[in-house]
């Protein structure tokens, strides 16, 4: 790896500093600058999850009684240690920096700086980058060829830790895959989800449209099956239909509900093989073209048996699994445990390390998600990153919110740029 040369670059960074600002849970978190000497500046913020996988970044945060423990003094202060070592380096040099940022650490899971302000810093790293050399995110990274707009898988009933509810499935996601360009997609979404709010006021009264951590309604249900139901008249109602337009998707975030060996679902306690085939009857009944962390993060074997069985109908995803780091992601491919994978980039903490894991996924065959946090903010830079990797698929919640709006109304920006050379995703990263 080679720190650029020469004399004057545009690119070369000639600051650094960071703030607390709060994230969409009102938690505080790291937001960095990094300017340079052309001058401009970029930034970036470090999102939040809240059910986080075992192995994941550490947050560094500072405990005792102030903001409840939450408080980010501590990783400022890493930030401004760490402000020092950058000044004069290359922007462009993404890898050398982040591998600087690793080093710096030490640890194997980014504990003593904390990946969230490792994470707030790469990515002001390569906004500095971009903005230096006058191009888009998306463009920097990923060249002129960046076109493909993802598909979102949109989570519209909350359930699990992102809820008050008692829905054990935490995410219930509508896809729209029919439809020419991420306007046409988002209209349809949209569409479906004032239907499906206007249902639950009429099934559920009006307690029912409260919404979740990432937008989607929470509605007082205990079982999966209603849940589905709901997508599927929603979408039916609003005029379209449930398995043509609209593919239907699950985040089980299994580990939630895992209780020693068994797991605790719609007031049934299933082990591991009867869990396979609940799924099995699921992806029978309703058009489930996604699932992801099915079963806990441990939870290898069953994995690999759910994939076996569905691969060729349905996404089966590795969140927790993988956490967005290449050391499981190489036994999953071993294994075959999954077809696709999440990806978060405070999962793992450095740009560098993300684009890793989805270059040695996409190798592999298994289709990458460009994912938020359920805690995020107004940072819409995993929208340009979903397109510069030209991955197909984004998950960014429902169509509300702010800090989900963001990266939606971010896509639709650069779909805008990219005019008539613009294609959306659309059912492509579809199995058949
Ligand atoms: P998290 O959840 O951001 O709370 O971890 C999102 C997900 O599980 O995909
Ligand atoms: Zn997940």
């Amino acid at each position: 790896m080679s720190v650029s040369t020469g004399s004057y670059s545009p690119s070369r960074i000639s600051d650094v500093y960071g703030l607390m600002v709060l994230d969409s849970r009102g938690t505080p978190t790291i937001k960095a600058y990094v300017e340079t000497v052309s001058g401009v500046r970029g930034w970036g913020i470090a999102p939040s999850g809240a059910s986080k996988g075992e192995h994941e970044a550490v947050e560094v945060r500072d405990g005792g009684k102030k903001w409840l423990g939450k408080g980010v003094e501590r990783a400022l202060s890493n930030l401004e240690d760490i402000a020092a070592h950058m000044i004069g380096l290359d922007a462009r040099d993404q890898a050398y920096i982040d591998h600087l940022l690793i080093s710096l650490d030490g640890t194997p899971n980014k504990s003593r700086l904390g990946g969230n302000t490792t994470t707030a810093l790469s990515i002001a790293v390569a906004r500095a980058a971009s903005y230096s050399l006058g191009l888009e995110p998306y463009e920097y990274l990923g060249g002129n060829r960046a076109n493909l707009i993802p598909t979102p898988l949109m989570n519209i009933i909350n359930g699990g830790v992102h809820a008050g509810n008692d829905l054990d499935i935490q995410e219930f996601m509508i896809i729209p895959v029919e439809a020419d360009s991420i306007k046409e997609a988002l209209r349809k979404a949209v569409e479906v989800y004032w239907t499906l709010k206007k249902l639950l006021v009429e099934k559920y009264g009006k307690n029912s449209i409260n919404v979740g951590d990432e937008g989607g309604f929470a509605p007082p249900l205990t079982s999966t099956r209603e849940a589905l139901d709901l997508l599927v008249e929603a979408i039916s109602r609003a005029g379209y239909d449930p398995g043509t337009d609209f593919y239907l998707g699950l985040d089980a975030a299994a580990s939630q509900f895992k209780d020693s060996d068994k797991y605790r679902i719609d007031g049934k306690v299933l082990d591991a093989d009867q869990l396979v085939e609940f799924y099995l009857g699921l992806l029978d009944e309703y058009p489930v073209k996604y699932l992801e962390d099915p079963f806990a993060e441990d939870d290898w074997h069953h994995f690999v048996e759910l994939t076996k069985r569905v691969s060729t109908k349905t996404l089966v995803t590795g969140d927790d699994l993988y956490v967005t780091n290449t050391k499981f992601l190489e036994k999953g491919i071993k294994l075959a445990a999954t077809n696709a994978v999440l990806v978060k980039i405070n999962q793992v903490g450095t740009l560098t390390e993300t684009l890793e894991f989805v270059d040695m996924a996409t190798r592999n065959c298994l289709r990458a998600i460009i994912s938020h946090r359920s805690g995020d903010t107004e940072d819409p830079f995993i929208a340009d990153l979903a397109v510069a990797l030209g991955t197909g698929l984004i998950k960014t919640g429902a169509p509300a919110r702010g800090e989900r709006t963001a990266k939606y109304n971010r896509l639709l920006e650069i779909e805008f740029i990219l005019a008539g050379q613009a294609r959306y995703a659309g059912r492509t990263p579809f199995p058949r």
